[in-house]
């Protein structure tokens, strides 16, 4: 098989078997992303069951009200007891580097507001360290220059998230009209200090590292099945 569709059927497996951790007529956060989507597009089938959704992004918020559900802000939602998104790496600790999308600073909120945080993944997001994949690091845009020297010297390669637009390169404007900073090349073998110290540089949103609020339960499919892995006290 393709495997883009492979990799897509366990996307969908993943999104499935989250739905057991739905308490009916709750608001439920809702992540962003293609892993996502499958979950917005099963919550759709079930929707009299949704009281209402916080979204942690523009584009999932317009998937759920075009689907009939309603999206709430945050602010009067109150404490959540489920959240679902994926993630860019997760190890078997559910730490997790997650920002790929440009959403991180909004799913980072949403997470912390929320009692439960299921991730669904497909198999190739497990790994034993994180930081294979480049950390996203949101950035106030005067801070860009002075944020990216500060991530130099933590031993960083940070590169300027930019995508086409009508032929021209543009920056990547996120739903705070923040800019992203890719960082390769961080050595991250304590995640939790590295999201501290990295979130501590004056012009940074936040970064994509989750560790303090990491995952509490992984939903990894697999070829053979969804792996349910849970947080363990080890970070
Ligand atoms: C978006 C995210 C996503 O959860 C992450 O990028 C994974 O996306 P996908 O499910 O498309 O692989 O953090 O900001």
């Amino acid at each position: 098989m393709d495997p883009k569709k492979s990799q897509d059927a366990l996307k969908l497996q993943a999104a499935i078997a989250s739905l057991q951790y739905i308490e009916d007529d709750t608001i439920i956060g809702v992540g962003t992303g293609s892993t996502v989507n499958f979950f917005i597009a099963e919550l759709i089938k079930i929707k009299h069951r949704v009281k209402a959704c916080v979204s942690s992004s523009e584009a999932s918020a317009n998937l759920l009200k075009a689907g009939g559900i309603e999206v709430m802000e945050l602010n009067n939602a109150g404490t959540l007891s489920l959240y679902v998104d994926g993630a860019d790496e997760v190890t078997r600790h559910l730490a997790m580097i997650k920002g790929g999308g440009g959403a991180l600073t909004r799913e980072k909120i949403v997470a912390a507001a929320s009692q439960k945080f299921v991730c669904i993944a497909d198999e190739t997001k497990l790994v034993d360290v994180l930081g294979k994949f480049p950390l996203p690091v949101e950035v106030i845009p005067m801070a860009r220059s002075y944020v990216a020297r500060e991530l130099v010297k933590l031993g960083g390669h940070p590169e300027w998230r930019v995508k086409e637009i009508d032929g021209a390169m543009k920056p990547v404007v996120t739903d705070n009209g923040n800019w992203i900073l890719d960082v390769r090349g961080l050595t991250i073998a304590d995640p939790l200090a590295l999201e501290t110290e990295v979130n501590q540089i004056t012009g940074v949103v936040t970064n994509g590292l989750f560790v303090k609020r990491g995952a509490d339960v992984l939903l990894l499919a697999t070829p053979t099945g969804v792996n349910i892995i849970f947080k363990s006290a080890q970070p």
